[in-house]
């Protein structure tokens, strides 16, 4: 059956459509608001790296937003991206988030399906692995992952930022 649900990249003419999407109070430690994501999306770029930003719309109205990022380096020391290989040449997820009127209708679940579809197409080139971080108090966010079988790599939490990797194999 087809997606009621589809992604569009953000562009100079419909960004505002994704400047006013909230998440609940309580959610709001998880992520900054998407006016921000664009912004480091945007220093992402500079710096050199690939990423694509995508509102989510259900029909033509926008009720989320996600970043895709390719070949990102998890942390700025590299041995520890030696030590976390599949990180590199690889697709991370960020900032991924569906407005407060729209969650608990299964709207997460169908916008990620569309972004692993879009991961596995191989935008930048086809790679092995996506991978993404998360709260582990963020329990909405690690069950969803957790359904598309992303696994916990848990020697990599960093206490520092509170947060969980988990990868994908494609
Ligand atoms: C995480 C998020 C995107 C999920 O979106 P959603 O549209 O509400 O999710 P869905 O309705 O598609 O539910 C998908 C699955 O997520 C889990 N889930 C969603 N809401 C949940 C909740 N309140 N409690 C527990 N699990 C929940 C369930 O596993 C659910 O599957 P099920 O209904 O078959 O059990 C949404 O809660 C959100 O935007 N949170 C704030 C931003 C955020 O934390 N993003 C993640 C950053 S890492």
């Amino acid at each position: 059956m087809e997606s009621i649900i589809h992604l569009e990249k953000i562009n100079y003419l419909n960004w505002h459509d994704v400047e006013d999407l909230r998440v609940t109070r309580e959610q709001k430690c998880f992520l900054p608001d998407n006016v921000t994501s664009l912004a480091y999306a945007g220093i992402v770029r500079e710096a050199g790296f690939q990423v694509f930003t995508f509102g989510i719309y259900k029909g033509d109205k926008p009720i989320g937003f996600a970043m895709i990022g390719y070949d990102i380096p998890y942390e700025p020391d590299d041995d520890l991206n030696e030590k976390y290989r599949f990180t590199r040449s690889s697709y991370f997820i960020w900032r991924f988030m569906i407005d407060q009127r729209y969650q608990g209708k299964g709207y997460g679940k169908e916008a990620m399906k569309l972004i692993l579809d879009f991961v596995r197409s191989g935008p930048c080139r086809q790679s092995e692995y996506a991978w993404l971080c998360y709260d582990p108090e963020n329990t909405a966010a690690r069950k969803l992952y957790a359904s598309f079988g992303f696994e916990e790599v848990p020697e990599a939490y960093s206490a520092e930022d509170d947060e969980i990797l988990a990868v994908l194999k494609l």
